[in-house]
């Protein structure tokens, strides 16, 4: 499937909401993903406001983060002041060196189809690892999460994943990787939690989700109403972060 380019943008005009909304990534995670990986530098595609970078960066990693949207990347630098960032799409970053790592968090959907499996092969050393992850939030009472899903529908958006189930992009990569020789040591882990979201920092989260950012001018608002005015003092949220591990396969050349 082609990626939406205009939707691959609209991140960069709520970095406040995102940042504050948005859930990070657990702790073990990222000890999983230094633990497969072979020690040396690392690369981020899709860094946005450094949400997985700082965690990677306090463990003291050597980081490189390729993102294209400057506002993202202004408050990604500020954030983490060690890391080196590269204003541009992964398509355009041609590597500086093989690296050890490369993972992607809630990004790696975003990168061309058609190439990004090639990119993730160039960038990486000779058993560098490949590690790809999402984060799945999910209202976590069905009865509310339907009732907020048909508000969505009304208001024709298409795929809110905070109120219905969405395909799991892990299954995409794992499929493609397994049927791929240059990667190897297919690895998937599965990370829960749930958190409870006060009504406004839910409707803030809301606000950061790109198929609420796309309608037309005028018509967020009204649908943002209605979702409140379901939701009482709050929500309770599910999340599930899907880690997928790959591992450059050594002696495999760029096809
Ligand atoms: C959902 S955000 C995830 C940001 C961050 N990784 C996080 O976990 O919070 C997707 C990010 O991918 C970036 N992006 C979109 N197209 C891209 C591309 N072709 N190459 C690299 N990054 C891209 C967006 O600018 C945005 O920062």
């Amino acid at each position: 499937m082609a990626v939406d380019r205009e939707r691959s943008v609209v991140f960069g005009e709520a970095v406040g909401l995102y940042e504050s909304a948005r859930p990070g990534y657990p702790d073990r995670l990222v000890t999983d993903v230094l633990g497969y990986a072979p020690a040396g530098p690392a690369l981020e595609a899709g860094a946005g406001t450094g949400k997985a970078t700082a965690a990677f960066a306090a463990h003291g990693v050597d980081l490189t983060c390729v993102e294209p949207d400057a506002r993202m990347a202004a408050a990604l630098s500020a954030k983490c002041p060690g890391v080196r960032v590269e204003i541009g799409i992964f398509e355009d970053y041609v590597p500086d060196r093989p690296f050890a790592l490369l993972y992607s968090a809630q990004a790696w959907h975003w990168v061309d189809p058609e190439r990004r499996w090639d990119l993730a092969h160039a960038a990486l050393a000779p058993s560098g690892a490949l590690a790809l992850f999402w984060n799945h939030y999910l209202v976590t009472d069905p009865g509310l999460r339907a009732a907020l899903a048909e508000v969505d529908h009304r208001h024709g958006v298409s795929s809110s994943s905070l109120h219905q189930e969405t395909p799991i992009r892990n299954e995409e990569a794992q499929h493609l990787l397994a049927g791929d020789p240059r990667f190897t040591d297919l690895d998937e882990r599965l990370y829960s939690w749930t958190q409870w979201y006060d009504a406004d920092r839910y409707l803030d989260l809301v606000r950061t989700i790109s198929a609420y950012r796309i309608l037309p001018p005028g018509r967020q608002e009204p649908a943002l109403r209605e979702l409140a005015a379901l939701l009482g003092d709050g929500v309770e949220m599910t999340f599930v972060t899907d880690l997928t591990l790959a591992r450059r396969a050594p002696g495999t050349t760029a096809q």
